[in-house]
């Protein structure tokens, strides 16, 4: 049962201060795009291209509104940065400083996190197939939380925390069987997922029965995650009302109240409309609202609820910037416009079909009346960054900035035609760091090595 609709009128206010945008055009109201307080063609010239660029003013923003929003009013939420989206040392530390806790998912992301000194009780690991080793590196690092995704694993925890005498929490990834709106390769909370455990009542009772009865493990609760860039809240609410019957089911039959219910992340963000972008408390209002409700009617403690978001932290705070090289028309049918980057350094919109805007930084004062496809220099048909932008009459050497790329784009990066990655810019106030070198040919060809041809 759902107590959406009974509630629905509850819900806070979106609060507009959230709604912030990126561009700033103070300083050069006209001629060339700013991002974040900086001219994006003065980062060009002194970065070169392409160029990742991330604004630390944002993400520090959005994680101020999220600690606003969800933990001031509830101070035993928490909320984790998923890693994923978009991981450095230094990103491990503005995730520390802000309080947050941090989402990895594989034993290079608690490496990375280990390195930035970022403190190993918040951090919640996650992965679907944890290897014996990225489980002992977890539980020796004393991790907060492990979430277990299948059930073999926590025979993996359980031994290596006896070898080591440590007492891992633990939270079990649970399939919702509800089904987002998104693309379906980003899709995760549908009966047919390769990530979570199965609901079923059963076996449920059998995984936290075992957890509870070993001294080596500390159950804490329940984790689901529907899926990615999501623009809709309703359907937290059915996952909640599926996973709140399984923390009855613990009340019932263990009499425990579960202590934490991890709701993931999974919340969209600007790509192409604005219309599309929702502040945070859009989605943790209903998310909080659902679970009071329920806890309220079936005589519940409400638990600790965790969000974990990745995209909606830091994927409008990044753009990248490209150099326009050739352009090809082909009559009647349409114009080219070829960037010095493209797949290797996005592959969303090959992988996703996903959509982005973006603006000639040099000539952002002149009018649109060009109709252009954005075409990425790799050897693949299907790098095409964007279909039908508008943009001035633009010449090789102008300046492409592409919004909204700081999610899942540098962490997705790849060699691809030994294209070597982007360098990372972080901006903070009018200063700009050089946070990640630019890879080189050299750096590329430096884990080969020349054998005898025989
Ligand atoms: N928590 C878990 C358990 C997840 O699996 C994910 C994302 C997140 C949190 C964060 O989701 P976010 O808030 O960023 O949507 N490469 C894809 C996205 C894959 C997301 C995988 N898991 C993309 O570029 O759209």
């Amino acid at each position: 049962m759902s107590l959406s609709a009974l509630k629905r009128k509850k819900i806070r206010k979106t609060d507009p201060k959230e709604l912030i945008k990126m561009e700033d055009h103070r300083i050069h109201p006209k001629e060339h795009y700013h991002f974040s307080g900086h001219d994006t063609t003065v980062l060009a010239k002194e970065y070169g291209t392409p160029l990742y660029v991330m604004s630390e003013d944002f993400i520090r923003e959005r994680m101020k509104t999220v600690n606003e929003t969800f933990i001031k009013p509830y101070p035993k939420n928490k909320a984790a940065y998923a890693s994923k989206a978009f991981i450095s040392m230094h990103m491990c530390r503005i995730v520390e400083s802000e309080g947050f806790h941090l989402d990895v998912v594989s034993g290079g992301e608690l490496y990375t996190a280990i390195q930035a000194n970022f403190p190993m009780e918040r951090v919640i690991f996650h992965g679907n197939n944890k290897s014996f080793d990225e489980i002992a590196m977890a539980v020796s690092a004393g991790v907060g939380r492990i979430v277990v995704d299948y059930e073999e694993e926590i025979g993996f925890i359980e031994e290596k925390a006896k070898e080591l005498d440590k007492i891992p929490g633990i939270q079990l990834r649970v399939v919702p069987e509800v089904e987002g709106k998104t693309h379906r390769h980003i899709m995760t909370g549908q009966k047919d997922s390769k990530f979570g455990l199965p609901m079923n009542h059963d076996t449920m009772l059998r995984i936290v029965g075992g957890i509870h009865r070993s001294e080596y493990m500390d159950f804490k609760g329940f984790h689901f995650h529907i899926g990615s860039n999501l623009y809709e809240n309703d359907i937290y609410r059915r996952a909640i009302g599926r996973v709140m019957n399984l923390i009855k089911l613990m009340k019932d039959h263990f009499s425990i109240d579960t202590e934490e219910l991890n709701t993931g992340g999974g919340f969209g963000i600007f790509y192409d409309d604005e219309n599309q972008r929702k502040p945070i408390n859009y989605y943790t209002d209903a998310i909080m609202d659902e679970i009071e409700g329920l806890c309220q009617l079936h005589g519940l403690k409400v638990p600790s609820v965790i969000i974990e978001p990745g995209r909606w932290i830091v994927g409008e705070a990044g753009i990248t910037i490209y150099e326009i090289g050739a352009i090809k028309e082909i009559p009647g049918v349409r114009k080219y416009i070829s960037i010095n980057g493209g797949i290797a350094d996005n592959i969303r919109p090959a992988l996703y079909n996903a959509k982005y805007d973006a603006v000639v930084a040099n000539k952002y004062d002149q009018e649109k009346n060009s109709l252009v496809s954005v075409a990425g220099k790799c050897c693949e048909t299907g790098d095409i960054l964007i279909h039908d932008l508008k943009v001035p009459e633009v010449e090789r050497g102008d300046l492409l900035a592409v919004k909204s790329t700081g999610a899942y784009n540098e962490s997705m990066s790849s060699n691809y035609n030994r294209l070597p990655r982007p360098a990372v810019v972080f901006l903070k106030g009018n200063t700009s760091k050089l946070m990640a070198k630019r890879e080189t040919y050299e750096s590329i060809l430096q884990r080969e090595r020349l054998a005898e041809l025989s």
